[in-house]
């Protein structure tokens, strides 16, 4: 019998998720299909909207969700441009689920370049279709957009250095593989780096070659827009950027007032858009990052649209 993992904080999604009745629901990032999976379990007459920008992640989806074939339509696509391009959602979403960040298949697997293991080539691209990968990030940047990326999306103290020992390395021909970085992230730090130093400059161009926080910033409103009444929107992140922008996102939706805050007094008379469900992020258990260690950084929060 085929083993399916358990997706990271999936009873909780699935909580505030409530899938009911014959609604349809978005999980705009389903990767191995782990959270699908447990909507069409907990939900009979339910369908989902199987979204993923990595044609890879959309075929094992397609396998191992195959008995629920009916109930599923899969689109190879950001989850940014759904709203405006899928025809499915002409009804609106009964709830929206985001697991972003990396999957385990895309990890483990060493030519698809994401990970800092020996000889990867770096790629890193989550749609392989795109042109931009890794190693031309690396060649092709400037100095100071380098280092802001080794500095905002890898927490690097020493970002302009590693920026500046990069360009000079690659006066003699782009870096080409996972050696190549971690050799100029050990001139920059001036020893040999930790399994964290490498995770956090890896993380780092991988979000900025995939362009990650722009897409959430533009599909938080796009997704909102499509949700019906009482829908609920879970955002599952993995950074503190993605976290904050979650977080400022719901906050400002759930807000009466929409007016600047320089003004003594409100002239907008708006009315929320919502509700937010998670005072405070929700994290895994000590015993669900036992079992999947990659699931330690893990920040749910859930958001209700108003009836
Ligand atoms: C953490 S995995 C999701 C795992 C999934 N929830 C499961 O249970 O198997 C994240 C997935 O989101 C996809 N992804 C990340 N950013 C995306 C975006 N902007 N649009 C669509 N898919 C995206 C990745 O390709 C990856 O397959």
């Amino acid at each position: 019998m085929k083993r399916f993992h358990e997706p990271v904080l999936g009873e909780c999604a699935l909580e505030f998720l409530n899938p009911t009745g014959s609604g349809l629901y978005l999980d705009g990032t389903v990767g191995g299909g782990g959270h699908t999976r447990k909507i069409l379990e907990r939900c009979p007459e339910c369908c989902v909207l199987a979204v993923d920008r990595d044609a890879e992640a959309i075929s094992e989806a397609k396998l191992a969700l195959a008995e629920f074939d009916s109930r599923v339509e899969f689109l190879h696509q950001r989850f940014d441009h759904v709203p405006q391009e899928a025809q499915v959602l002409k009804a609106g979403l009964d709830g929206a689920l985001l697991d972003l960040g990396v999957s385990s298949h895309q990890i483990d697997r060493d030519d698809r370049g994401f990970a800092f293991r020996k000889g990867v080539a770096l790629d890193m691209r989550m749609d392989r279709s795109e042109e931009q990968n890794a190693s031309h990030f690396l060649a092709e940047k400037g100095e100071e957009e380098l280092a802001q990326a080794f500095r905002d999306f890898g927490e690097e103290r020493k970002a302009k250095r590693l920026a500046r020992e990069i360009v000079k390395r690659r006066s003699s021909g782009p870096l080409q593989t996972s050696d190549d970085l971690v050799a100029a992230l050990s001139v920059s730090l001036g020893r040999s780096p930790s399994a964290r130093d490498k995770a956090r400059i890896f993380q780092a161009v991988r979000i900025a070659v995939n362009e990650e926080l722009e897409a959430l910033k533009l599909a938080l409103p796009a997704i909102r827009e499509v949700m019906n009444e009482k829908a609920v929107m879970v955002v599952i992140s993995y950074h503190s950027l993605e976290d904050r922008l979650v977080k400022n996102a719901f906050r400002d939706w759930s807000s009466d007032c929409l007016c600047p805050p320089e003004l003594p007094l409100c002239t907008c008379r708006g009315r929320s858009l919502g509700k937010v469900l998670t005072k405070r992020p929700i994290m895994p258990s000590e015993r669900e990052v036992v079992i999947n260690p990659r699931a330690r950084s893990a920040r749910l929060r859930a958001w209700r649209r108003a009836a």
